[in-house]
């Protein structure tokens, strides 16, 4: 199993941005411990973060025949974004959308994501543990298959 791990803007400020909000752990951090469970259940990961919509939608829209699944915090563009949501559809592959927050929790307008209704499932407020979890969840998915 081959998942790529993308998150969105500002996900690489993680450690400072916010700690009362997103906690202390760094997105290196998190990585490690998704590297660390993809390990033990024999997969491989690559990751990707940029600030850019276009550089998210293009990574998405590669991805078919290179990955056997996303995990994916959009973050802003969660709340934003048409073109993030069409690459997720379009590429055919399952999605987990991971948010560290539990954005119902916080204002309005992170109420409505434009993203989640074309993933296999979303996992929020659980922090960079989520991201573990989505992992899992991918292997499930694909074992049944
Ligand atoms: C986030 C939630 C979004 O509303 C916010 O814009 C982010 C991070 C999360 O992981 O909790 O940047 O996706």
């Amino acid at each position: 199993m081959k998942i790529l791990v993308l998150n969105g803007p500002n996900l690489h400020l993680l450690g400072t941005r916010e700690p009362d909000v997103y906690g202390l752990e760094t997105l290196d951090g998190i990585l490690a411990r998704v590297e660390a469970r993809a390990r033990e259940l024999d997969a491989t990961v690559e990751s990707f973060q940029s600030n850019e919509e276009g550089a998210l939608v293009t990574r998405i829209g590669n991805s078919r025949g290179h990955y056997d699944g996303l995990i994916v915090n959009p973050a802003a563009y969660t709340h934003t974004s048409v073109a993030l949501r069409d690459a997720i559809a379009a590429c055919g592959l399952p999605c987990i959308e991971v948010h560290l927050s539990n954005p119902l929790a916080r204002e309005d307008f992170r109420h409505v994501s434009l993203t989640a209704p074309v993933c296999t499932g979303q996992i929020s407020g659980l922090g960079g543990y989520g991201y573990v979890l989505a992992l899992e969840a991918l292997a499930e998915i694909t074992n049944r298959k």
